[in-house]
């Protein structure tokens, strides 16, 4: 079976240092806020060139904490893409915002030709997603964002090292929302996020809304270390997550140029099918957290390739409009049609590290198979 993902190739390869870092940090003594967090934060925001970032307890957690600081008050609306994870969306709602959804492009990313029809005197911010790996038409939304003064929060769970022009992904909104869900770019081997800044305040108050609301930054200007200053919520990284991650930190510009290979091999031996190919945007560099592809006969050719011992997925086979638990609340969903049509024939592929390129040449040669008999 070529499994769609696996950790334990992984693990093997890098087993040792690993280990060994696992244990220096729990001899240390700290599970929670010591060097470990501390270097990862600054070795985070210095690889991605931003100001500031705090660690904290999954990318869900990432963009709650980021909408928080915007004081919702009721009825006030979050735009965001239609084909999105449902966290993004249970954030915006968890932070007492109503979602207000885009439709797409041929990218799969949010359609900045459709978005400032949407935005109202209510709406108070952007969540552009940069699905699968590449950034959002960024310059676009900023202008858009700016004009209508709006709030950009990036939700970059699976751009992880994406550019647009030369800024990496999560550096250009005010918020850059990361996920360390074990299958991204760079996988925690539990749950983790990071949100970058290069606001001063704004950092000053995720930090104290990830830590129950206590200011952490300012030592001394509340009363004690068990003093709130606002509501906010429990979601730490933990030190031995911290110590993994900076292990694979290292290493994530290899990571980044592994997937791009392979995905350079599938589109190579996929070009001449009639599979719809994912494509690189002009100025974007793809890191290919996922290699998703189109066609009518999804559901059938993801049965054969299973068959076949290949496993697929499908992210994400419902728009968020279609699912029982935000339908009622989504206002406009004429405006939605090519999300659905895509989550209908989108399948992702095996695309990782340490997937083989014999293994992708074999994957191409049985779909190629496949595809001619469909
Ligand atoms: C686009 C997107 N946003 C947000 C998230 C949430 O991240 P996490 O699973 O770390 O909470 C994910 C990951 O599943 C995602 O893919």
């Amino acid at each position: 079976m070529i499994k769609f993902w696996s950790y334990g190739r992984e693990f093997k390869k890098y087993k040792k240092p690993i280990i060994k870092n696992i244990e220096k940090t729990l001899k240390r003594g700290n599970i929670f806020f010591g060097n470990e967090i501390n270097s990862f934060e600054k070795e985070f925001v210095k690889k991605y060139k931003a100001k500031y970032g705090i660690a904290v307890g999954s990318g869900t957690d990432a963009l709650l904490i980021s909408l928080k600081t915007l004081n919702l008050k009721p009825g006030d609306e979050i735009i965001t893409a239609a084909n999105t994870a449902i966290p993004t969306i249970s954030a915006i709602i968890n932070a007492g915002g109503v979602p207000k959804l885009v439709d797409i492009g041929e990218d799969y990313l949010i359609d900045v030709k459709k978005l400032e029809k949407e935005i109202s005197k209510k709406t108070k911010a952007v969540i552009p997603v940069h699905l699968y790996g590449q950034m959002c038409k960024m310059e676009e939304i900023i202008k858009i964002a700016k004009r209508n003064k709006i709030i950009v929060i990036e939700d970059c769970a699976q751009s992880q090292g994406a550019k647009y022009r030369k800024k990496f992904s999560g550096t250009m909104g005010k918020f850059g929302c990361f996920s360390f869900y074990p299958t991204k770019i760079l996988g925690a081997y539990g749950d983790g996020g990071f949100i970058l800044t290069n606001d001063f305040n704004a950092y000053k108050q995720i930090k104290r809304i990830r830590f129950y609301g206590i200011e952490t930054v300012e030592k001394n200007k509340f009363k004690n270390q068990y003093y709130a200053n606002e509501n906010g919520v429990n979601s730490r990284l933990d030190e031995i997550q911290a110590s993994i991650l900076r292990f694979k930190l290292k290493k994530a510009d290899e990571f980044i140029k592994k997937r791009r290979d392979l995905a350079k091999l599938y589109t190579k031996k996929l070009s001449s099918t009639n599979l719809v190919l994912p494509i690189e945007n002009l100025r974007c560099k793809h890191v290919f957290h996922l290699f998703t592809v189109f066609h009518e006969e999804a559901k059938k050719i993801k049965r054969q390739l299973l068959k076949e011992k290949i496993q697929t997925r499908s992210i994400y086979p419902y728009p968020i409009h279609e699912m029982k638990a935000y339908s009622q609340m989504i206002k406009n969903k004429k405006n939605l049609r090519n999300s659905e049509k895509k989550s209908k024939g989108i399948f992702s592929l095996p695309l990782y590290p340490e997937l083989k390129k014999s293994e992708v040449t074999s994957i191409c040669n049985k779909l190629v198979k496949i595809l001619k008999k469909i």
